[in-house]
């Protein structure tokens, strides 16, 4: 506080003093503090609009927090082309227009956050070239519309943390491109088909603290070139055939623990270009029907400290790729896995468990004895 007013003083005195910087005292609203040229501050209220045209047209840094703008409008900031790095946190802002934020070439940061923003509107960043930084936190975000960063190139990070946001919505994401970081809140509880269509380019794409019913079909179709996709710490529910059907080009796909009810299919092949997939840690309640889980073309596959069911059902389960059979006779499979039920089961390593003592499930023995005849009989044929 003391180094503002000091700094206050000083200003007065020189602007006193000087005519040449006496201009800069005309081109600074009254609310405002131009500490320079290229620096204002704006954060002690009162400013109903935004007075664009009374900032030094210089500024490269401008902090507008906790004023009254319940709307930005398009092209709010027009005109600010030094502009770097603008803040906006801390006002009632209920509704951005699209291309708000247009005219701002240069704008590197931009932070809008402890806001009463419930929606982000379709082209709300529309027309930022040069963005690196959106910070959306602690907002109201319900919603991120279809389109909403549309036009907006070569930003690095996306930040939605704490946000009650429940849903993600169809093409939320659609042509960003080249996003180092795209941070969702937790608490999702819905991610709609194609909500990450025309995502491409991603360094970390992370789902985390979701409570879904499934991981719905085409939830990812049409997302590309991910470095890591990381579903974590999640109640996932039930995944759904198709639920990676259209994701293309990961280098890691991470599925880290998770509550899963069922897997009614994963189906990953050689054209979703999968490089690692790595399932660690989650707890699954069914295990998948036999032919539902196909691996092909995964260059590394791990799957280590997972519960799954050990009642009859453990036969199915080591018949499918989820077990490395190359890697020495399931042992490794088995010693690093565990089960989570039958009940005098749970928490044990599966390598201490008898497989032999336990019998194979009804619809197996049938399944393999009708196989065993359909055989013979073709043979006969
Ligand atoms: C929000 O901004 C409007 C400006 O029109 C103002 O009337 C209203 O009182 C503000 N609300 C709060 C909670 O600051
Ligand atoms: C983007 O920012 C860089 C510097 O960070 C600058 O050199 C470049 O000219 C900017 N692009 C545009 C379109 O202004
Ligand atoms: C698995 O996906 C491939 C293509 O990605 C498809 O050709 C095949 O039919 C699918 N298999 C099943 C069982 O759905
Ligand atoms: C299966 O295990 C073998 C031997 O440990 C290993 O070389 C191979 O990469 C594993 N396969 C996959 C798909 O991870």
């Amino acid at each position: 506080m003391n180094v503002i007013w000091w700094l206050i003083i000083c200003l007065e005195i020189t602007l006193n003093a000087s005519p040449i910087i006496n201009i800069i005292t005309l081109a600074c609203p009254n609310e405002c503090i131009c500490l320079s040229q290229t620096q204002v501050l704006c954060n002690t209220g009162g400013l109903q609009e935004i007075p664009v045209k009374h900032f030094p047209p210089t500024v490269e840094h401008l902090s507008l927090t906790k004023n009254n703008f319940p709307i930005i409008k398009s092209d709010a900031f027009g005109g600010l082309r030094a502009l770097k790095k603008l803040t906006l946190d801390g006002n009632n802002i209920t509704t951005i227009k699209p291309f708000a934020f247009r005219g701002l070439p240069r704008l590197k940061e931009l932070s809008i956050q402890y806001t009463p923003l419930t929606t982000v509107a379709p082209f709300a960043f529309a027309g930022l070239q040069n963005i690196s930084t959106i910070i959306l936190g602690h907002n109201k975000i319900l919603r991120v519309e279809g389109y909403a960063f549309a036009g907006t190139a070569n930003v690095k990070m996306i930040l939605l943390i704490n946000n009650p946001m429940i849903k993600l919505e169809p093409f939320a994401f659609s042509s960003l491109t080249n996003v180092e970081r795209l941070i969702l809140p937790s608490g999702l509880r819905q991610i709609e088909p194609d909500a990450f269509n025309g995502l491409d380019i991603v360094g970390l794409l992370k789902l985390s603290f979701m409570d879904l019913d499934s991981l719905q079909p085409f939830s990812f179709r049409n997302l590309h070139n991910v470095k890591v996709l990381s579903l974590q710490e999640s109640d996932l529910g039930i995944i759904s055939e198709d639920a990676f059907d259209g994701l293309a080009y990961v280098e890691s796909l991470n599925i880290l623990n998770n509550k899963i009810d069922a897997i009614l299919e994963l189906n990953l092949t050689e054209s979703h270009n999968i490089k690692a997939l790595k399932i660690y840690g989650n707890h699954l309640l069914e295990t998948p029907e036999p032919g539902t889980i196909i691996l092909d073309g995964i260059e590394t596959i791990i799957v280590q400290n997972n519960h799954f069911p050990c009642g009859c059902h453990i036969h199915t389960l080591l018949e499918s790729p989820l077990v490395n059979t190359s890697s020495y006779d399931h042992h490794e499979f088995l010693s690093k896995n565990f089960c989570i039920s039958p009940l005098e089961l749970n928490g044990l390593q599966m390598s201490r468990i008898d497989l032999s003592s336990i019998g194979k499930c009804h619809e197996q023995v049938t399944r393999e004895n009708l196989e065993a005849s359909t055989g013979r009989n073709s043979k006969n044929i």
